[in-house]
């Protein structure tokens, strides 16, 4: 039935309504119409039509019916018309709000389902890369004093030469600071004091001993900085790991015992180790550690039968300097030297790294060549 004919352009009268008990009728036949269309409403434009055809202002069904019918009603009929009209506003108003919630929602999930990620899908394969062959030493290092009562430390870069040289008891002009030339800071006039590069890690042994009391055992990691021309085995910038343990009662016997057990869990049980008088200001006595050559076994032959080139037939490779605490170096830090004692170490990591990969050349390191890095994965 199109909606003309429900006669919502005449008035009751002109309908031949004349009793309040012909209304309800009168309305059901306007909810069926509602419902027969309502059916047809599935999306958004259709939905707009429809509103503005029920509920527009101006020309809408129920402005209709309340023009229409309900004003120029007898008052027999009015209270009959207005109950109906307003049962049938709540009605369409409620339909019609349902409607538009479940039109929009419903595009929202054919957006979803048009946007779907099929997750069964094989991924971007993006390569990661992996740790340079210094951090992987570094943390084999780490590892292994940590897994013995050892903690870690970092310290500044940029050092004062009050920490660098002289609580090292490295006075001015004391000749191993030919040895350590370094690079300054060039400072604004004024300023109070030089800094420099910090030419090893030893200076956190004092950084931490002004901060700790006894006992102390830490390893400090990091970089550092000469003014060294670069070769094979020179770099002006290179890592080192210091050792620090200090306690009441420490022997050298403690001290060899922890290098030694670290030399074997770095290149494995089978290498021995040994020691030479050696000399640092910051420690007494002092010695170089050397362990027996991992290329040739401490043979100092090559495999061929000529001389190993890596030890050069000496057999034995030196590793780094120790020693036991100089005395002196407590007094820089308030420490009673008559009541601990201790010792100190500090190895190259870059030389560690060569000896136990096999790399014949420190600049590989810095140059970052793919080709080289790949080969540590
Ligand atoms: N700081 C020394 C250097 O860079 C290495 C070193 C030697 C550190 C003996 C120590 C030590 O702690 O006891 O050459």
């Amino acid at each position: 039935m199109p909606i003309s004919d429900l006669g919502l352009d005449k008035t009751l009268a002109a309908l031949g309504v004349a009793q309040a008990s012909q209304v309800p009728a009168l309305f059901a036949e306007v909810r069926a119409h509602f419902e027969g269309h309502f059916k047809t409403v599935h999306d958004e434009s259709e939905w707009k039509m429809f509103r503005d055809r029920w509920l527009g202002r101006k020309s809408g069904v129920l402005t209709q019916i309340t023009e229409n019918w309900l004003k120029p009603a007898t008052p027999e009929l009015k209270r009959a018309v207005g109950a109906s009209l307003n049962e049938l506003r709540a009605y369409v108003e409620t339909q019609i709000e349902a409607r538009r919630t479940a039109i929009e929602s419903g595009a929202e999930e054919a957006a979803l389902a048009r946007g779907r990620i099929d997750l069964s899908l094989p991924g971007v394969i993006r390569p990661v890369g992996s740790r340079h062959l210094i951090r992987q030493v570094f943390q084999e290092i780490e590892d292994i004093f940590f897994s013995i009562g050892f903690s870690i430390v970092e310290g500044p870069e940029i050092e004062t030469p009050y920490y660098n040289f002289e609580a090292l008891n490295i006075p001015e002009f004391h000749p191993v600071r030919d040895d350590m030339d370094t690079f300054y800071i060039d400072l604004p006039k004024g300023a109070p004091g030089q800094l420099l590069l910090r030419t090893h890690t030893s200076p956190m042994q004092i950084r931490t001993m002004e901060k700790r009391k006894p006992p102390v055992r830490i390893i400090v990691p990091g970089k550092v900085y000469r003014r060294d021309n670069p070769d094979a085995t020179h770099s002006f910038i290179f890592h080192q790991v210091e050792g620090l343990a200090v306690d009441s009662d420490i022997t050298f016997c403690d001290f060899t015992g922890t290098i030694e057990y670290f030399v074997k869990q770095f290149f494995g049980p089978s290498v021995k180790t040994r020691f030479r008088p050696s000399y640092f200001p910051f420690t007494e006595p002092s010695v170089e550690f050397d362990v027996s050559c991992p290329f040739c076994s401490g043979t100092g032959s090559s495999a061929g039968g000529g001389t190993c080139s890596k030890c050069k037939g000496a057999a034995w490779i030196e590793l780094f300097g120790a020693g036991m605490v100089d005395p002196a170096v407590y007094g820089f830090v308030n420490y009673d030297a008559k009541k601990v004692s201790g010792f100190a170490f500090g190895m190259g990591v870059d030389r560690l790294a060569m000896l136990k990969y096999g790399i014949d050349d420190i600049q590989v390191f810095f140059q970052n060549d793919v080709r080289f890095l790949r080969q540590f994965p």
